[in-house]
């Protein structure tokens, strides 16, 4: 087992009609002027935010609608503006991992004083050295944002996509009511079931760790996927099928699968400049690349493959055999949500897309990506090339 430090401070107040201690926990972390942030509107349709607002009564409160999916920085910068002049100091996150994560960006831009993408540029001393606190209510399960201290951030101006975190962009509390789920599209809450599978696999389908308990979690949450995924798919109000998609997808990210294990990511980077590019939703991105990425990483990959494929999809043969029915068993159960898994499904405009992404890593010095820093741009290039 790797050494590992975890912590996570987020509060999570999970299930139905518990919006009634919004009051308490803002009163808790000092929230005396208060920025409600959300999304395009779904939580107004969905009478949401009209909840939100009668459980704000006492607290001096604005609203910023219009964070868009793959969260803009322009429209951030908006809402940075509005904060600085409102002197809000706190801000409630109502939506799902877009919003989410673009407050995480907000908090931390408010009080900073430069220009905050030569953060997200990872521009040399530039640095969030503070953030104004905030919580969230979670509409969505899929991202974990709502209990991880991470966020990406798009500028499609410079068809962009850039992570940010630290510590600081814990979420003060997370609201997380599985009735939430009963006004998601069909194409969200496939989003949403695959992201959270995506999450899981970045870190377990790595090399054996010797972390047993770890690996074991992560199969739990692969296998309660699958078992109610394209069930919460056609019945979204079953509460008991909702809450486990919650519960799986913010166990997805939380930080605890990492403890201990070596970890991916690779399809995460490549997905992101497929969102940067084309605007394909994040989650697609992952549903095409990942089972590329496991066949060109084969060799590196198979021996937790196969544990996959025996413990996950019951599936028998030789190592090798068990370890490649393993991953199309995986992008058949992508599909079986309703997700293409190439880039030709999503775009025509797909010529020399594997140069372009190549290009991006070079440029950026993301040479040795993967648990084993074996991903160099020229695999990603290969791997994006499969996967047209
Ligand atoms: O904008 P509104 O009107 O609210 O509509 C949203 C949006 O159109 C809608 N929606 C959300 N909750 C709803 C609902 N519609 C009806 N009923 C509800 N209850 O769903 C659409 C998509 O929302 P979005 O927040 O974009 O989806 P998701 O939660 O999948 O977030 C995706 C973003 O999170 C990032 C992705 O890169 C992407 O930008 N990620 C963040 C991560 C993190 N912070 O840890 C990790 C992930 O790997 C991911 O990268
Ligand atoms: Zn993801």
């Amino acid at each position: 087992m790797l050494n590992f430090e975890y912590y996570n401070p987020t509060r999570i107040v999970f299930g139905k009609d518990q919006l009634n201690r919004l009051p308490e926990l803002l009163k808790e972390f000092k929230a005396k002027r208060i920025l409600i942030a959300y999304g395009q509107g779904s939580i107004v349709r969905s009478g949401l935010y009209q909840k939100i607002v009668d459980q704000l009564e006492g607290f001096h409160h604005v609203s910023f609608q219009g964070i868009e999916a793959n969260p803009e920085f322009t429209t951030l910068i908006k809402a940075r503006d509005l904060c600085r002049t409102e002197s809000i100091d706190f801000v409630l996150a109502v939506g799902g991992g877009s919003v989410i994560d673009g407050v995480k960006f907000i908090s931390g831009a408010v009080p900073y004083n430069g220009d905050p993408w030569e953060v997200l540029d990872k521009k040399e001393g530039c640095n969030f050295t503070e953030a104004i606190p905030f919580g969230t209510v979670l509409t969505l399960p899929a991202t974990g944002s709502e209990a991880n201290s991470g966020a990406v951030i798009n500028r499609s101006e410079f068809e962009q996509k850039r992570v940010m975190g630290g510590p600081m962009f814990f979420p003060k509390f997370s609201f997380c009511d599985p009735t939430q789920v009963a006004t998601l599209p069909k194409r969200q809450l496939a989003n949403g079931i695959v992201d959270a599978y995506m999450h899981t696999v970045e870190q377990y389908l790595t090399y054996p760790s010797g972390n047993l308990l770890q690996e074991r979690q992560a199969e739990a949450i692969l296998a309660t996927l699958i078992e109610i995924g394209p069930k919460v798919i056609e019945n979204p109000s079953d509460y008991t099928l909702a809450s486990n998609l919650m519960w799986c997808a913010t166990h997805a990210l939380n930080g605890n699968l990492r403890c201990g294990v070596p970890t991916d990511w690779a399809t995460h980077m490549i997905g992101h400049e497929l969102t940067a590019f084309y605007g394909i939703d994040h989650a697609r991105t992952l549903a095409i690349i990942a089972p590329r990425l496991y066949e060109a990483m084969f060799n590196d990959k198979k021996e937790k493959l196969a544990q996959y494929g025996k413990r996950i999809w019951n599936l028998s043969g030789s190592e090798d055999e068990i370890a490649l029915k393993a991953i199309e068993a995986t992008e058949e159960f992508f599909q079986s949500l309703g997700i293409d898994t190439h880039i030709s499904d999503y775009t025509e405009n797909h010529a020399g897309v594997e140069t372009r992404v190549r290009e991006v890593f070079e440029e950026r010095g993301w040479t040795a990506m993967g648990e084993r820093q074996a991903i160099d741009p020229s695999k990603v290039e290969e791997i994006v090339a499969a996967a047209i």
